[in-house]
Formats: structure tokens, sequence, C-alpha cells
């Protein structure tokens, strides 16, 4: 069978990324730059360093930050104009996932204008032209959202959350600094490192799952296992940076491969109820990992392994309870609710969430294929 693996044209890491700005930027002949953030990040002073870096090579550039969290239609749809009449020739996301989608969509119709609707690019999208040349920067340790073909539109209309999976909206140029991560809150940082742990694992146990993408998904798993704790309690600036590469590996795989009903489920709770999108992964988690656990004795095996768990004497229903509760303790470590009842989600609600999560692109790369029933039954559960 042939296997596809769509990546950033060029990638750099680690601390102080940023600064490989000065030579690409110029290299590639950028004139102007659209930069797309947060109000709060813009205050955080976070976005400034990426700005100064434009300065110091003489890139002029408008800043567009009309979009919220689980960004709608009509953000993308306001950023198209505002982007042409800006003239810039490039789209700069410095944000968390909700930026950096935005802007796809942005760069998407932008060249693309028959889809300026925004809906008919829901799902596997037949887009004619390459997005404008996006640099993305994540501000976030999580979505690994500057690596994937993806992007996620909340249509306000029937409060669904439209994955849209493109590979001509991949980011050009992916700065994965980790400077640009330390002012995240303790909510923030952990919540958006379980999104990235959704994803290794997701991506991990995905039908279409291979030889490739095991070992980022293995790796990912790994990183985040033995990282995120200090990343987000401790501040650990090592810490923070695996986190970073952690999530962007992560990306790497399950971008190529496709998620699960985690991912299915969680993206109507951020329609509905506006739940940020890596608690909501949190939460539903372990239950989705319950229910997958018969089809995926060995991964989970495998897993534990990589994690160094006293498997021993442990037959593979054992083997996989043990890792279940071992996430468990660290998303207690890191004060994830268990319950969705306790992120504020409606009990009579549950059927109409279940209903609309199995039209989600992410449920066909469930392990196990699954009915309306059965994912009522783990909302149920996990409620
Ligand atoms: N494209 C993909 O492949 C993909 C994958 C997973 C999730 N997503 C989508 O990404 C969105 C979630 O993104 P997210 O979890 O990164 O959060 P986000 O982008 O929605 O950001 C949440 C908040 O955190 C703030 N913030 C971001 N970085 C910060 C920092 N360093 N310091 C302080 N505050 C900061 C932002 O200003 C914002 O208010 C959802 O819409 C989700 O569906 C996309
Ligand atoms: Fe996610």
């Amino acid at each position: 069978m042939i296997k596809r693996i769509v990546l950033n044209e060029t990638s750099y890491f680690g601390e102080n990324a940023i600064e490989a700005l000065k030579e690409e930027i110029p290299k590639r002949g950028f004139k102007k730059a659209f930069v797309v953030t947060t109000k709060s990040l813009l205050n955080y002073g976070i976005t400034k360093k990426v700005l100064d870096v434009l300065d110091s090579i003489n890139i002029p550039y408008d800043i567009f930050i009309d979009f919220k969290p689980n960004p709608t239609v009509r953000n993308v749809q306001n950023g198209v104009d505002a982007f042409k009449s800006s003239g810039a020739d490039f789209i700069m996301p410095v944000g968390g996932g909700s930026a950096i989608d935005v802007a796809k969509g942005i760069g998407i119709v932008s060249n693309n204008m028959e889809h300026y609707d925004v809906v008919s690019l829901s799902g596997e999208a037949k887009t004619k032209n390459k997005s404008v040349p996006i640099v993305a920067l994540p501000t976030t340790a999580g979505t690994g959202a500057e690596v994937t073909i993806n992007y996620v539109i909340t249509n306000e209309n029937n409060q669904t959350k439209m994955v849209c999976v493109d590979t001509n909206d991949i980011p050009t140029l992916a700065i994965v600094d980790s400077s640009l991560m330390k002012s995240m809150p303790f909510n923030l940082a952990a919540q958006t490192g379980m999104d990235a742990l959704t994803h290794a694992i997701e991506g991990y146990i995905t039908k279409n799952s291979w030889e490739m993408t095991d070992m980022m998904h293995l790796k990912a798993i790994k990183l985040i296992f033995e990282n995120l704790e200090d990343a987000v309690i401790s501040k650990n600036d090592k810490a923070i940076e695996n986190i970073g590469l952690a999530q962007y590996i992560a990306g790497m795989g399950f971008s190529n491969v496709g998620l699960g009903i985690v991912h299915s489920m969680a993206h109507q709770l951020g329609a509905v109820y506006d739940i940020p999108h890596g608690l909501a992964n949190a939460v539903l988690l372990p239950y989705v990992m319950g229910f997958n656990a018969k089809e995926c004795y060995v991964k989970f095996a495998e897993i534990a392994d990589e994690l160094g768990l006293p498997t021993d004497d442990l037959n593979y229903e054992e083997i996989s309870d043990l890792l279940i509760s071992y996430l468990r303790g660290l998303e207690i470590t890191l004060s994830i609710p268990q319950k969705l009842r306790d992120i504020g989600v409606k009990e009579e609600d549950l059927m109409i969430l279940s209903q609309k999560a199995i039209n989600d692109p992410c449920t066909a790369g469930n392990p196990i294929d699954v009915t309306v029933d059965d994912i009522y039954n783990i909302f149920k559960e996990a409620y």
C-alpha cells in the first residue's frame, strides 16, 4: 500500500529559533508580513519578540487580531478581507492552534476565492491553488498546527467544528521556539500538552498508522510523559523545549494518518460550549482508551514498555489498565478534571453531541468502528 508524508519545507527548533527568520525571510523574497496574533500575546510581549526580528530586517507588517479561540467562519472571512487590503505577501501566525488555523483559512481562501464561504472547505477540500505562504510560530505546545495539513474552523450556524484537510495549507516554514511558549499560564500549558499527548496516542493506534508514524508517535508519547509535569509545574526550560518538540513530532505523525474519536467528541465540546480543545481531549482520553483497549492491547503494551512501566507479570488487559491509571495520575497532577460534568457539559446534550461526533472526519480513524450509541455510552461514562 502506498503511504504519504507531507511536512513543512523547512522547520527550526529550540530556544531563540526566531533568529532563523533573519535569513529565511529575505532568502524567500518575502516583502510584507500579515501577522495573525492575539491581544494577550501582544500584551505579554511575545508577539513583540517576532516583530522586533521583522523590524531588524526592515520587513513591514500589518497585525490581525480579530478572531476568537476556536475561530469561526466569519473570523476567516474578515481575515481574508484584511489580508487583501494589506498588500502583504506572506502570513505569519504567532499564537496557538487558533491563530495558526485562522491563518491557514485566510491563506487558502485568499488564493482560492471560490471558497470564500469557508464551509465548502470542510473535510477533504479540493482546492486548486496553494495557500499564500505561511510562516508559523506556535506559542502553545499542543496542536502541532504548524506542521499539520488540517485547520479547524467553527461553523456558528450549526455549532459544528469543521476539520478542513488540505495539503495546500501546509505552512512553508515552522519556527518552534520555546521562548515563545514560556509565558503560558499553568492550565494552558497543561491542557495544550494533553492535546499533544492525545494526538500521539490516537495517532499511534489509528487505523492508518504505519512504521514511520509509529516511530514519531511513540517518541512524542515518551517525551510528553517525561517532560510535561516539569514543563508545567517547575517551568523547567529544557522540559518546555522538549514539549515544544514533542507536540511537533506528534503533529508530523497524526497529520499524515489521522486521529480517532477522542477528537471527534472533543470537537463537539469546543463547538457547543467553547471548552478549550486540550481540556476536552484530556477529560475524554482515558475513557476512550478504555473503550478502544481490546483492539489495542499490543500497542498499549508497547507504550507501557516505552514508558518503563512494571508490566512483567501482567496480561494485556492489566497492562492497558495500568497505562490508563498512569495517564490519570499525570492528569491529576496537572489539575485536569476527570468528569465532563465538571467542565460545563450538560447531560441532556449528550445524544446530540454523539450524533454530531459520528460525522466528524476523525471518527473514521478510530481503531474500532463506532455507532452513535457507542459514542453516547462513552460520553455518559465520562459525564
Ligand atoms: N490544525 C490542527 O492540526 C489542530 C490540531 C489540534 C487543535 N487544533 C485547534 O487549535 C485550537 C486550539 O489551539 P490552542 O490549544 O493552541 O489554543 P488557542 O490558540 O486557542 O489559544 C488559547 C489562548 O491562549 C493564549 N495564548 C497562546 N499562547 C500563549 C502564551 N505563550 N502565553 C500566554 N497566553 C497564550 C491565546 O491568546 C488564547 O487566548 C482549537 O481550535 C483546535 O480545534 C488544530
Ligand atoms: Fe487536537
